[in-house]
């Protein structure tokens, strides 16, 4: 708990600052961005408002009955296009010093393309963007939460090699509108979920269930595109308008099931099959070597010619690498990792045969109302530092980390979720010395949780959907979150 800053705590501090300075792991430093996120498909509404038009999610829900668990869509959602004020309110009123939002591809360029800018579309955000600013609230804003213009989509999406020039002529004109006032741009954000929902485990649109094979040309073409827009942002904008680019990068951590050489070496394999795929071409310009070496060695047992997972050409190697000027992290859970004898080859490919480990969730650890996600907080250090190990120490931002569950003001173990985070997130900035300089709340407020619809919360604030005015009410969590934006302090 951290001391209240009186007059004798501050000479304590000063008198004994060394100890103190080791022991009092609670507080964070003055300039810690404390802040909350959401995405444009899961909070806007407006479907087909002014102009914009359909997205691949508008179209798979609108056309698939049965695929979101309640039947619901995002047509409404928070209805934040109409009440983007009402966000900002209750953003100021727990004192935050950055929202992460996205920007909806098909509400600015409603055919995919730059030929037609949609003003409607860019007055929304703008205004967003100066009230936002105006209260000392950064905005970080991220180009793509998986709601390609449906137009794109039936050209191929992420499918398609020349997604990547789509996408940095997108990026160009969100620069060239907004970068005057935005200082922190992710191109993509969890571009793993996104091919993997799309086209892996394919529990997503556009659910082509591809592994290891689709699965990786979405990621492919997703990197190729990454390093486009970070290029150009490079080349044209970065001396005028001075902002910061990364990619949001989703990974649980791992943890070796035993001491033995074969489990740490086995949990090493899974970051490197699930954080490295994206983390190292962004950094070092290509995928790690243990995947290039098994998944090579796999398609040549599956009688193929060529790797299943895809090359980078020299330029591509050259424009990836160093791509990134902050490392932007969104994390949820943990998974226990033991080695195992070299799987099957499979017909159809499977992703988990080519990393080849066994994870698991611990059974002793706390569950939650999704299957994926068991309560395992100790386990943020670890990924903090095996970030900090293994890209060159970079400046890490947490854009996600929060907790499900079915609803409910008093929300005792969402509140508790954020404060043991946060307390090993401070535990790996002192004690292994990581740059930690922003967590990032998921979310802002309950909103549309994808194929779960509106049966899984993740807010600190509630929404009553059914009420006209998609009424917003702060949970303890978020009275909680206050005071810790307050006090830059993880008060009781
Ligand atoms: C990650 C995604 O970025 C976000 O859209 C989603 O709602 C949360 N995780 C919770 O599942």
């Amino acid at each position: 708990m951290c001391p209240k800053l009186s007059i004798f705590a501050i000479i304590a501090i000063t008198t004994i600052s060394v100890v103190l300075a080791a022991t009092n792991n609670k507080r964070f430093p003055k300039d810690f961005l404390f802040g909350t996120a959401t995405s444009a498909y899961q909070i806007e509404g407006a479907w087909n408002a002014d102009g914009k038009s359909e997205s691949m999610w508008d179209n798979y829900v609108h056309n698939t009955p049965g695929f979101v668990a309640d039947n619901s869509s995002g047509d409404v959602a928070c209805n934040s296009y109409y009440q983007w004020r009402d966000d900002v309110n209750i953003l100021k009123e727990m004192g935050v010093n950055h929202y992460r939002f996205s920007i909806a591809w098909a509400r600015i360029l409603p055919t995919g393309f730059s030929d037609h800018i949609n003003a409607k579309g860019v007055k929304y955000y703008r205004r967003l963007i100066k009230e936002l600013k105006q209260h000392n609230i950064e905005p970080m804003v991220s180009m793509f939460h998986w709601d390609i213009p449906q137009a794109l989509q039936d050209l191929g999406g992420f499918l398609n090699p020349k997604v990547a020039d789509w996408f940095a002529d997108y990026a160009r004109t969100l620069y060239e509108l907004f970068g005057d006032d935005v200082k922190y741009w992710f191109t993509f954000n969890e571009p793993k979920t996104y091919c993997n929902g799309g086209y892996g485990f394919a529990y997503n649109p556009p659910r082509i269930p591809s592994q290891g094979l689709k699965e990786y040309e979405c990621s492919h073409n997703l990197l190729r595109a990454h390093a486009k827009a970070y290029r150009v942002y490079d080349e044209e904008f970065r001396s005028k308008q001075n902002g910061q680019i990364s990619i949001v990068l989703d990974s649980m951590w791992f943890g070796p099931a035993s001491n033995t050489t074969e489990d740490k070496k086995a949990a090493e394999q899974a970051f490197h099959f699930e954080l490295g795929w994206y983390a190292n071409p962004v950094h070092y310009g290509d995928y790690p070597d243990v995947m290039k070496s098994r998944i090579a060695a796999r398609s040549a047992a599956e009688g193929r010619n060529h790797s299943r997972l895809p090359e980078f050409t020299a330029e591509e190697k050259a424009q990836l690498t160093n791509s990134t000027d902050f490392f932007a992290l969104n994390t949820y859970t943990g998974n226990l990792v033991s080695a195992i004898p070299e799987p099957a080859i499979t017909d159809p490919p499977s992703r988990f045969g080519d990393m080849g480990v066994n994870n698991f969730y611990d059974k002793s650890w706390e569950t939650t109302t999704l299957d994926w996600f068991k309560v395992a907080p100790w386990g943020m250090r670890v990924l903090l530092k095996w970030v900090k190990d293994t890209y060159g120490d970079p400046a890490i931002v947490v854009t996600e980390n929060g907790y499900p569950d079915h609803g409910g003001l008093d929300d005792a173990k969402r509140l508790k979720y954020h404060r043991d985070y946060l307390s090993y997130t401070r535990d790996a900035m002192i004690e292994d010395d990581v740059k930690v300089f922003g967590y990032t709340a998921w979310s802002l407020m309950d909103n549309f949780e994808w194929a779960s619809g509106y049966t899984q919360k993740f807010g600190l604030y509630s929404v009553d959907f059914e009420s006209d005015d998609k009424t917003r009410t702060p949970k303890s969590s978020a009275k909680y979150f206050r005071k810790v934006c307050k006090t830059k302090c993880l008060v009781s």
